[in-house]
């Protein structure tokens, strides 16, 4: 697969497809989601995943599922206050059904919210006027179509703010998978890297193969080598070796929320690579696009962590298991980096910096 066919969810012909991210980098392999269920094991599973693609993915699942229930229903053409009401509250349960799939990335319910937010206002802003079920349809499926494509626009932004960071030559660590893979454009924390390989940067990349499901070796790795960036494939447990021995001049993650005061949930083990990277002074910068924001949210402490199947840790991946049958496992698939060990924030709208419960409410325009 060519790096500019690396679509994870694609809308074509009325039909939503996902790339099965569990497959890769062995297989590269769309496969159609026909409806609502479809897409919640397919976010449950990881077979679309990374907060944007997420997001933007429910908003497809969210239009389909109302496209296809007003056509099984016979409604498309009814504009009676009862049958709106009806199908008003079908959009609503999709909503809350998709937000159960997984709880950490905000940019689910960000999406699910804006799409359910646009069915009500269909008929707010109708007035006395009549409106069908087919109208809100339409407005559904160019909602979902605008989320996609102000990601799209988004990760330019990033890659452009977060390449003002970084110097041609650079030794770069990421952690998990925050690029091409996890939006519906040049990723969040991959995206300079990608715009610097245009460049001709010559960045160094070093990627943690990111325990348990492996989204660094199997993803971030697959994804940069398919750009030419020059990667570097380490366990986990090496970071501070590299850092140490001063193969690291900046760490780049994404984000899956960021409370009000900066705090970020990431995949799990970018806290301690935050912790490393304040030891060895190494500047430690969040990728977040505000779909990423959540100012509902004051602190870390406050945001939901998933927690996953135990054989995630022991068998996934593995020929044999890696460990004893029936042992206990502890599965966390993310952690909270303080916001003290955030060295700058990068956000489509610009890089901020600490304090960040100041600035955070200056770019999210609130008072
Ligand atoms: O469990 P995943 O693979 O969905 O976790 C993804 C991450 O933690 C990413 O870093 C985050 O979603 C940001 S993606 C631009």
């Amino acid at each position: 697969m060519a790096i500019e066919d690396i679509i994870p969810v694609r809308f074509q012909d009325e039909k939503l497809y996902i790339l099965d991210q569990t497959k890769l980098p062995e297989h590269d392999d769309f496969y159609e989601v026909k409806n609502a269920e479809d897409l919640w094991d397919a976010i449950k599973r990881l077979a679309v995943r990374g907060a944007p693609a997420i997001g933007v993915a429910a908003g497809y699942g969210m239009y389909i599922h109302a496209r296809d229930y007003a056509c099984e229903h016979g409604i498309e053409d009814a504009g009676d206050p009862d049958t709106i009401g009806t199908f008003l509250e079908e959009i609503d349960r999709t909503r809350d059904y998709l937000d159960s799939s997984r709880p950490t990335a905000v940019n689910l319910s960000w999406a699910t919210e804006l799409m359910a937010g646009t069915a009500r206002q269909i008929r707010e802003s109708a007035g006395g006027k009549n409106i069908t079920c087919a109208d809100i349809v339409k407005a559904l499926g160019d909602k979902a179509e605008d989320i996609r494509k102000a990601d799209y626009d988004s990760c330019y932004s990033l890659a452009e703010n977060g390449l003002s960071l970084l110097k041609p030559g650079m030794g770069i660590l990421t952690h998990c998978n925050a690029g091409i893979l996890a939006t519906a454009g040049y990723g969040t924390a991959l995206a300079p890297l990608h715009l610097g390989q245009e460049r001709g940067y010559g960045f160094k990349v070093f990627a943690d193969e990111t325990r348990p499901l492996l989204q660094g070796a199997r993803l971030t790795s697959w994804e940069l080598m398919k750009s030419g960036v020059d990667v570097t494939l380490i366990c986990d447990n090496m970071a501070s070796l590299v850092m140490k021995k001063g193969l690291i001049d900046a760490v780049v993650v994404g984000c899956d929320r960021m409370a009000a005061n900066g705090d970020g949930a990431n995949k799990i083990g970018t806290s301690a690579v935050a912790i490393l990277a304040k030891e060895y002074g190494i500047p430690f910068y969040m990728f977040v696009p505000t779909s990423t924001i959540d100012m509902d949210t004051p602190t870390g402490d406050d945001i939901v962590i998933e927690e996953r199947e135990g054989s995630e840790i022991y068998r996934m991946w593995y020929e044999h298991p890696m460990a004893p049958e029936g042992v206990k496992t502890f599965n966390p698939a993310f952690d909270v980096t303080d916001h003290r060990y955030i060295t700058a924030v990068v956000t489509e709208k610009g890089v901020i910096r600490p304090p960040y419960d100041v600035s955070l409410k200056e770019i999210m325009g609130r008072k």
